[in-house]
């Protein structure tokens, strides 16, 4: 996804540039068309703003990396964390002295043509987050500005998106792992075909798109399983959803 966001900019005529330490062979295929940083703190010196997309288990931390180095311009979280983390991330920047906006991506890598919306909100009057939209306009993503919903609505919305696909993923995946141990996958296909027609193909597509993405899944699942316990919901959903994954992902 950093690929695409970076891809977006860069062919709207935006100057774009990642770090190389520490990454794999893998990430820097996708990012040979950008220029390229040994060090953090070149990256840090050289960037006016900073956008993070990466496994949210690592928001904080990589934010604080990003400080560390001498980053002063605007840093943008946009992964999948709760709004308390997102408000962690904030801190962190604004302690070293950057700007902060929230980002939350809903919709997958886009190709050619625009499908998918990286979420963006400021607390303020999104003067932040317009500013950040703008350099997105007429790209392959719509980058929509929430406006008076709180500094963290961006995450917050990709969370709640999160928590119905990947969770009721998940639990049609434990669903379908259940019946095969318990013997009986054949007629609960049976049954699907006669009262929920589309279940079937619906599991098989759930499969597919998981399948060596889930270790992704987890870090994500604990970050919805904890948004949902401030918004006075329980977790444990979600904290079951991330041990679903965890499962498959074991497999791999
Ligand atoms: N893919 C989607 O469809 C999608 C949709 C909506 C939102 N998102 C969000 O986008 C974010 C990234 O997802 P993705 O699908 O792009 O994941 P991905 O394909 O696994 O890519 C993750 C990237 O982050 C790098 N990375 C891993 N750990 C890091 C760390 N500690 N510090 C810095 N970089 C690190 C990886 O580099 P290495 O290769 O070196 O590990 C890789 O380049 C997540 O927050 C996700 O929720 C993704």
């Amino acid at each position: 996804m950093g690929a695409a966001i970076a891809r977006a900019l860069h062919d709207n005529g935006h100057p774009v540039a990642w770090c190389s330490v520490g990454r794999s062979e893998a990430t820097a295929s996708r990012a040979e068309r950008f220029q390229k940083f040994e060090q953090l703190h070149e990256l840090a010196a050289w960037a006016t703003t900073v956008v993070s997309v990466i496994p949210p288990h690592a928001a904080a931390e990589t934010a604080e990396s990003v400080v560390q180095a001498g980053f002063q311009g605007c840093y943008v979280d946009a992964n999948a964390i709760a709004p308390q983390t997102a408000a962690t991330v904030q801190g962190i920047a604004e302690r070293g002295g950057c700007s902060y906006v929230d980002g939350g991506i809903i919709g997958p890598p886009p190709k050619k043509t625009a499908g998918s919306r990286l979420y963006l909100s400021d607390g303020g009057d999104g003067t932040a987050a317009r500013r950040i939209s703008t350099l997105f306009e007429g790209s392959i993503f719509e980058a929509p500005v929430l406006v008076g919903l709180g500094p963290h609505a961006a995450s917050a919305l990709k969370i709640v998106f999160a928590a119905w696909t990947k969770g009721s993923a998940a639990m049609l995946l434990a669903t379908a792992r259940s019946a095969e141990g318990l013997g009986v996958m054949d007629a609960l296909r049976s049954e699907w075909e006669q009262s929920i027609p589309e279940m079937a193909a619906r599991l098989e597509r759930t499969n597919g798109a998981v399948g060596s993405k889930a270790w992704r899944y987890i870090g994500e699942m604990l970050e919805i399983a904890s948004a949902f316990e401030s918004a006075g919901q329980p977790g444990g959903f979600h904290r079951a959803a991330a041990e679903v994954y965890q499962q498959i992902a074991d497999e791999q």
